[in-house]
């Protein structure tokens, strides 16, 4: 398990700091990161700092430690502290940029905030992943970070002893701003296709019912793989308590490595109201599985107990509308001002929003007008039975 993390924080210089000053001070970070096994790049513009540091979480949080007491700067504020799979910076002790506002003001989707003198020190961690995302395309970097993406290991199901009755539809997750399926969702059904009541029927306890979806959820994965997926792969996950999700997420993980699917193209569902162990124990497991790349989505948000406060715990990479949140919302007040809400306050976290269930264009048009890119439901494509949806007709087909 890897135990990689990166903080990222802004800060004000208290001085002017000429390209001298800059090279000495980047001269003695370099050597003290490379020995502490800490990688990360570095942002200069107009007097404003934004920084990133990555590697072993005690060798980063002693280093932020004293860069912290460092009267050279003020006004410093963590953005994000969370754990990662892997380093996006691995070839830099200490990569830097000079950028300019201009520059900033060119970002997709940020020409608002970046204009008229706003600095660095008011990024929030949404805008903050922006920015990142572009650096780590090769915006102002010279050479492009050398992780790798190693061919994973050769194709293969994973052998199981006796397999329960079921099989898998895969519905289509929709990015309306690409125009593209960005993953499938595996729906468990009968090998028939029809409701899986045979499987269900052998499941007398909890306990057996929770080995069902273990198994279930290696076997959508092998099968996607059969299917040669070239989208993401959005499992649920219906734990009861933490060493269930711990060892449900372990099975996903091996799995999706024996079947040649990258970790960090599976997205994890979870479903919050089926939880009755130790919330913080789960949200830890949560954590350290999102640190081995796995996805993290909240399901069923905004109904239950998926909500806000879900946000903050698990710190998802995204969330997924609860149908009867996104149903007839075009001509609901009460609906569209909790949406709105949601749908903001993702956004300045960062975080993706997914309108699910979607059934009529009215809908999608009413999601789309609020920035919302990710969809699915009946209108964007229903699941198949053991296929995967390789293209889809233009939204301009569905709306009126
Ligand atoms: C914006 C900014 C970024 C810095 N980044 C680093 C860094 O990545 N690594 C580092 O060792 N020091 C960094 N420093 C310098 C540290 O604050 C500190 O001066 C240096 O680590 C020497 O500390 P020491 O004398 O306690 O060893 C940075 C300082 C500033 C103002």
């Amino acid at each position: 398990m890897s135990a990689l993390m990166h903080l990222i924080y802004s800060s004000a210089a208290t001085q002017v700091f000429t390209p001298e000053d800059l090279a000495a001070l980047l001269a003695l970070a370099r050597k003290k990161n490379a020995s502490l096994a800490v990688t990360g790049m570095l942002l200069h513009i107009d007097g404003s700092f934004l920084q990133v540091l990555e590697g072993e979480p005690e060798a980063v949080d002693g280093i932020f430690r004293t860069i912290s007491a460092d009267p050279r700067h003020t006004q410093i504020v963590t953005i994000i502290r969370e754990p990662i799979p892997r380093r996006a910076f691995s070839d830099w002790s200490m990569g830097f940029a000079e950028v300019t506002a201009e520059e900033l003001a060119d970002l997709d989707g940020a020409n608002d905030f970046f204009t008229g003198g706003a600095c660095l020190t008011r990024l929030n961690s949404g805008r903050t992943k922006k920015l990142l995302g572009a650096f780590k395309e090769g915006r102002w970097r010279s050479r492009l970070s050398s992780a790798s993406m190693a061919a994973s290991a050769a194709r293969r199901e994973p052998a199981l002893r006796e397999r329960p009755p079921i099989s898998f539809a895969f519905q289509p997750v929709y990015d309306a701003s690409e125009h593209t399926i960005v993953s499938h969702e595996a729906i468990v059904c009968g090998p028939d296709g029809g409701p899986p009541d045979a499987a269900l029927n052998q499941c007398h306890t909890a306990q057996d019912r929770a080995r069902l979806d273990m198994e279930a959820r290696v076997l959508a994965i092998g099968l996607a793989a059969r299917l040669a997926l070239p989208t993401g792969l959005t499992l649920s996950l219906r734990a009861h308590h933490a060493d269930q999700a711990a060892q449900a997420l372990r099975s996903v993980l091996d799995t999706a490595t024996q079947c040649g699917i990258e970790a960090d193209r599976i997205t994890i569902a979870i479903d919050q109201d089926q939880l009755i162990g130790d919330p913080i124990a789960f949200a830890s497991i949560i954590q350290q599985y999102r640190g081995a790349g796995l996805k993290i989505c909240v399901d069923h948000f905004g109904a239950g107990r998926s909500g806000l406060s879900q946000v903050e715990t698990y710190q998802p990479d995204s969330i997924a509308l609860d149908e009867n949140l996104v149903r007839d919302i075009a001509s609901n007040g009460p609906r569209q001002a909790i949406a709105r809400g949601i749908i903001q306050t993702c956004d300045d976290l960062g975080i993706d929003v997914i309108a699910r269930h979607v059934c009529i264009p009215a809908e999608y048009d009413w999601f789309r007008q609020e920035g919302v890119s990710l969809f699915q439901g009946p209108l964007i494509g229903a699941p198949k039975f053991e296929t995967l949806t390789r293209d889809l007709p233009s939204p301009a087909q569905w709306l009126p």
